[in-house]
């Protein structure tokens, strides 16, 4: 059946605006890394995307390898956008990256211009799009100079091929020097993306400060550490998540079993304030106003409905923050 948008969906949230920038994002953004590649059920992968649309959230963050196989999320991206959303492109901000190994050969990843402009043209390709939204450098490159790598990301953006570029994993040095040449070429730098989660706060050491010193927005990626920080671990190791499943080999059972003290004693707080984990977890990472917008992953739309309740939850108190720093302790 045709797809039409809900149409209430821009009354459900408030946009954060991305730094200094005149681009707003919502608060919650969904990421295709996982469970829209070919090997996943297509009929989840859009109702996952219509979910996440008809309930205001307007950015998608895909990159050249998320699949599997690589390449394979931004071809089912670019078949569900075509059939489904085609009409609201102008609503959307789809973002890309290249940057992590996608081909064989010396131009297959890393930051060369060749490599940057090349896989850029791909990712086009494979989504059936004219241009980006955002377009990212996906790692820092310690063998090409930061000027090649941002060089690249400015001609994207003069060739009309994406409207803003982003930085991805770049520590503090760097980033403020990569700010800098942008800044110098004309095209100012619209985002930071870094991993970010109670478990992970490496970006409070040095980046936050700078991202906001240089007004740029922040997005922060897996922010649930990939399902750890919600409640579906707290008993076992379902067979359909992501730690049980061979495509996704970056979440092992081990760490699971790990962290597991840290998560019961998190449950207990988030149940305490009247919140799921998942919701908890993303409110703790958006309570720093230089996070634009949690990214997200997600296998069903009921985790999607489920995030995005968070959004009316009240502040955290000092107490609340004492509690949980303590439980990430155990
Ligand atoms: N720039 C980079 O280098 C980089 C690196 C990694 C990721 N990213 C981006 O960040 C996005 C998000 O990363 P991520 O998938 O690791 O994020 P995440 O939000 O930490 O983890 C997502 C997983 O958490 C579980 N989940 C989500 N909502 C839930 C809920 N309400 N209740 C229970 N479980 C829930 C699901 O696990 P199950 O699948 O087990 O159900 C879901 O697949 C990616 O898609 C990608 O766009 C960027």
């Amino acid at each position: 059946m045709t797809y039409q948008a809900a149409a209430d969906r821009y009354s459900k949230l408030s946009y954060n605006r991305c730094g200094r920038s005149g681009l707003q994002l919502p608060p919650i953004s969904l990421g295709l890394w996982h469970n829209f590649g070919e090997v996943d059920a297509i009929e989840n992968s859009r109702a996952m995307l219509r979910c996440a649309f008809d309930n205001g959230i307007t950015h998608f963050d895909l990159a050249n390898n998320y699949g599997p196989p690589p390449g394979s999320a931004e071809r089912r991206f670019g078949a569900l956008f075509a059939q489904d959303f085609l009409p609201y492109r102008d609503e959307w901000i789809i973002s890309t990256k290249a940057g992590y190994h996608m081909w064989n050969g010396p131009y297959g990843e890393w930051g060369s211009r060749k490599h940057m402009l090349s896989s850029l043209d791909q990712s086009l390709k494979r989504m059936g799009l004219d241009y980006v939204d955002i377009f990212y450098s996906h790692r820092p490159d310690p063998d090409t100079p930061l000027e090649e790598t941002m060089g690249a990301l400015n001609t994207a953006v003069r060739s009309g091929k994406a409207l803003y570029v982003g930085l991805s994993n770049y520590r503090p040095t760097e980033y403020r020097e990569a700010v800098r040449i942008l800044q110098d070429l004309g095209t100012p730098c619209l985002i930071h993306q870094a991993r970010y989660s109670l478990f992970d706060r490496w970006i409070e050491d040095g980046l936050l400060d700078a991202i906001e010193e240089t007004g740029v927005g922040s997005i922060v990626f897996s922010p649930l550490e990939q399902g750890m920080l919600t409640n579906k671990y707290l008993k076992t190791i379902p067979t359909d998540s992501r730690a049980a499943n061979s495509n996704s080999p970056f979440l092992q059972e081990a760490s699971v079993r790990e962290h597991l003290p840290k998560i019961r004693a998190l449950n207990l707080i988030a149940l305490e304030r009247g919140q799921s984990l998942a919701q908890m977890a993303i409110s703790w990472v958006l309570r720093r106003k230089t996070v634009t917008s949690a990214l997200i992953g997600a296998s069903r739309r009921e985790q999607i409905l489920d995030i995005l309740a968070c959004l009316d939850a009240a502040a955290f108190s000092d107490a609340e923050l004492e509690a949980i720093d303590a439980a990430c302790e155990l």
